[in-house]
């Protein structure tokens, strides 16, 4: 007899900034089956899907209650008595209940948490681990991108650029890379100290230290000090994500770093001159969101460097579809609410590979101890994830993949210097 839905049940709990968000369990054939936990972005994408939030007083106005009851009572009786693994019909169905364009009826954080739970149900369903499930290939164990200096929205100091990440892409499995970006990151925290006082090595939302620099070069001479310090400079190359939409002055249509506006051009230039002095692998949203066009120019003038779409993709298709016209980025940043289904965003990776582009898998700056997006690294062969650097929320995923690694034994290739294209 084939398995089917028996109970659905989401409930409000906390992510890691301490605010609320959805979690929702499966029952299948009367057994608790599978648990997801929905993450939430501070540094959003305007193309993102809706999260709904409570508004008022109550948390804030974050609560997520709105959003718990579409999936108790709205979702749940359109569920109840479907088969677990139809994954992509349930993700139809679920995008048919809202019916917009950006799930601002359900909540993109209702359906990414009954869509996450299905795929964990499904898997137990098939007696599978979770990247199993989801691609019976699943072997490529991804770099990760520790970004060891914090910016932008993600925490309290005036740097501009949101992320400064090293890429161990010389490691020889993924446990000795965290070991070179760990050992990297203790040499940055005397570094800092020494610099900027004690003060200076607190963190952001993803563990990084949020030091008082600002643009370009200071946080950049500082790391590579602690990369050449560790004796792993030939090992690893430099990531950022500059999430340049919120340095970006959306009035007077200009950038803005250390006081000075900036131009596209003048821009693109010191991506240029960055690129020229440091081995610099990836480079997220180096433009603000709407400019595909730049995106395409600096994709063409940094041959060999990866450019990553996240606020210009939001996993969307139809926005890679747009750029991918002309070629605008060659990766996108692969984060399931953006888009509100499982199914959405797996086929906004298919296309993005078909399209010769990369993906990486990433985290929200709000988290919780729920580990998915490490399977779904594995399951998707991406070659990357980007889960932060210290605070159980992110380690939690990084020790998930040591798991898998070890489960999958031989079998398990390490991404290193293919992190782009690895298969
Ligand atoms: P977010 O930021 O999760 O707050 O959107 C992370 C990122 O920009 O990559
Ligand atoms: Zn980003």
């Amino acid at each position: 007899m084939a398995s089917k839905i028996t109970d659905l049940k989401a409930r409000e709990i906390i992510d890691c900034r301490g605010f609320p968000t959805v979690e929702v369990d499966i029952w299948v054939d009367g057994e608790f089956s599978g648990r997801a936990d929905v993450p939430a972005g501070r540094s959003t994408g305007k193309r993102e899907a809706v999260e709904l939030r409570d508004g008022g007083k109550r948390w804030g106005g974050q609560g997520t209650l709105k959003a718990v009851q579409k999936v108790n009572q709205v979702i749940k009786p359109e569920l109840l008595g479907l088969d677990p693994t139809a994954q992509r019909k349930v993700d139809e169905l679920l995008c048919e209940l809202d019916g917009t364009e950006n799930k601002a009826n359900l909540g993109g954080n209702a359906t990414i948490g009954v869509s996450l739970a299905l795929a964990r149900a499904g898997a137990k369903t098939s007696g599978l681990p979770l990247y199993k499930y989801i691609n019976s290939n699943a072997h490529v164990i991804p770099v990760p991108l520790v970004n060891l200096i914090n910016g932008g929205m993600l925490t309290s100091n005036d740097l501009e650029i949101q992320e400064f990440i090293v890429m161990p892409i010389g490691a020889e499995n993924l446990k000795h890379g965290m070991q070179m970006c760990y050992e990297i990151n203790f040499i940055l925290h005397d570094l800092i100290v020494e610099k900027y006082g004690k003060i200076a090595v607190n963190v952001g939302d993803e563990g990084g230290f949020a030091p008082p620099m600002t643009g370009i070069n200071e946080p950049m001479e500082t790391l590579a000090r602690a990369v050449e310090a560790s004796g792993y400079a030939d090992e690893i190359v430099y990531g950022m994500d500059a999430a340049a939409s919120h340095w970006y002055d959306w009035e007077k249509g200009v950038y803005r770093m250390e006081g000075q506006e900036m131009s596209r051009e003048e821009v693109i230039e010191m991506y240029v001159n960055l690129c020229a002095k440091y081995p610099v692998g990836s480079i997220e949203d180096p433009l603000m969101e709407d400019d595909f066009e730049g995106h395409a120019i600096l994709t063409e003038k940094l041959e060999g460097v990866q450019i990553v779409g996240d606020d210009l993709f939001t996993t969307n298709l139809k926005f890679i579809k747009q750029g991918v016209e002309i070629g605008a980025a060659n990766a996108i940043l692969w984060k399931s609410n953006q888009v509100g289904t499982v199914t959405e965003a797996l086929d906004a990776a298919e296309f993005a590979y078909q399209a010769g582009y990369g993906v990486q898998v990433s985290e929200r700056s709000g988290e919780t101890e729920d580990t998915a997006i490490a399977d779904f690294s594995v399951a998707l062969n991406a070659g990357q994830i980007k889960t932060g650097t210290t605070r159980s929320e992110r380690t939690g995923k990084y020790n998930q993949l040591i798991r898998i690694t070890e489960e999958l034994g031989p079998k398990a290739v390490y991404a290193g210097k293919n992190f782009h294209r690895p298969i």
